[in-house]
């Protein structure tokens, strides 16, 4: 009997302790409630914080190219998103966000932000029977042809500026 009233009330006292932990002023509340940057794993949250300013919320109607298009989804691999969120995409505005490039995010946040993209935006057989072209060109660009594309430009040896003949 005397065993038992002794088990309970240690028992009792350390329930009170710790409660009593959990309640000292200003100790571990600030750690719940707000998650250190580089924890954020979902994908809405990651999304609305870096990249809907320009994508748009839902990745689309921003000033920037609509990421939640299903054909673009359709075209674009997980190698490429990768790179070109990790390391920007000059010369657009497009930034680098990986840390190694001085960006906010970690390589699983960046993980989290393609895998959200491809479960919410990517709709499997978009492209089914369509023949589509692959995402780019393997082939190396014409020089000559993007003067020509781009309009007069000036030549970088000699300074001129008028159109190179067809
Ligand atoms: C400061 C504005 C800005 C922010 C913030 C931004 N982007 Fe971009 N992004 C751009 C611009 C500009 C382009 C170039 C394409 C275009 O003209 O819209 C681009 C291009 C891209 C592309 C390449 C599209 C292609 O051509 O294949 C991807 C993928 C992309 N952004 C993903 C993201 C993701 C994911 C985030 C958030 C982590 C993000 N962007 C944040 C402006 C931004």
């Amino acid at each position: 009997m005397i065993g038992r009233l002794l088990v309970g009330g240690s028992l009792a006292l350390s329930s009170l302790l710790i409660a009593g932990c959990s309640h000292v002023p200003g100790a571990r509340v600030a750690e719940e409630q707000v998650m250190r940057p580089g924890a954020v794993t979902n994908f809405d949250t990651l999304f609305a914080q870096n990249c809907s300013g320009c994508h748009g919320a839902q990745g689309k109607n921003g000033p920037a190219i609509n990421l939640s298009n299903p054909v673009y989804q359709a075209l674009v691999d997980d190698d490429t998103l990768r790179m070109i969120i990790s390391t920007g995409y000059e010369p657009t505005l497009m930034p680098a966000f990986a840390r190694s490039d001085g960006g906010m995010l970690t390589d699983q946040q960046i993980d989290a932000i393609i895998k959200g993209m491809r479960k919410e935006w990517r709709k499997p057989g978009t492209l089914d029977g369509q023949n589509a072209p692959p995402y780019s060109a393997t082939l190396t660009g014409d020089a000559q042809r993007d003067s020509r594309c781009l309009g007069p430009s000036a030549h970088p040896a000699t300074g001129r500026t008028e159109r190179p003949a067809l």
